[in-house]
């Protein structure tokens, strides 16, 4: 229990270096999240400034999503469960939930994240590539298809937790996959209003003023 814990805390401390709200509020001075959709995350962010920065926002979630789950192989894969790899991936499940609750609720963000994908497709990578594969591939096609990226999104709330169930049949698993999987999608549900009246911003590679 205390190292579950531990990997808790630590991920969701990982997951709170939002790099959108880092990246716009200390070297912009302009917090992303007073622009756009008004979330904390990468679309948004290319969105409402674009250019290079992109990249260290993509850095900073890209990074601190593996470190979270590294985390969690160490303290629950290695040290709790010696090794064995259900406890290697119930590690990497546990660190990659707190680590997406800390990037959707940061604590020293007023609680204002984003929703969780980048993070979340980091996550996936670091999992199983077949999961990764799925996840990635559908939130690809719909997104490039309909240039929403948001529905891209949604559809990663669906197949996180098939394939977390497609792959390991195993209840605890299957149950922190639809616990990411129902946050994904609670984060979008104003996409998914706007979508289903046809008013949700298009992707495009432009910044939009
Ligand atoms: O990953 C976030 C994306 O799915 C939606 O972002 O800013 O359009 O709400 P946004």
């Amino acid at each position: 229990v205390g190292f579950a814990a531990l990997t808790a805390v630590i991920s969701y401390f990982c997951g709170c270096f939002n790099g959108a709200v880092i990246v716009s509020k200390y070297i912009l001075r302009d917090d992303v999240r007073t622009h756009g959709s008004g979330n904390a995350g990468l679309t948004n962010f290319h969105r409402t400034f674009g250019g290079p920065l992109t990249l260290v926002v993509i850095l900073l979630d890209v990074v601190k999503a593996v470190a979270a789950v590294l985390v969690g192989t160490w303290l629950l894969g290695s040290a709790v469960g010696h090794g064995a790899p259900v406890w290697v991936v119930l590690g990497k499940y546990w660190a990659g939930l707190f680590c997406m609750l800390g990037h959707m609720f940061p604590c020293m963000f007023k609680f204002k994240g984003g929703k969780g994908i980048l993070s979340g497709g980091t996550i996936a990578i670091m999992l199983d590539w077949r999961l990764a594969l799925v996840c990635w591939g559908g939130f690809l096609i719909l997104a490039v298809m309909t240039k929403w990226v948001s529905l891209g999104s949604l559809s990663t709330g669906i197949t996180f937790p098939l394939m977390t169930w497609v792959l390991y049949q195993n209840w605890v698993l299957l149950l922190l996959g639809l616990i990411i999987g129902g946050l994904i999608i609670w984060k979008h549900r104003g996409n998914l209003r706007r979508i289903l009246r046809g008013e949700e911003s298009k992707f495009s590679f432009h910044r939009k003023s």
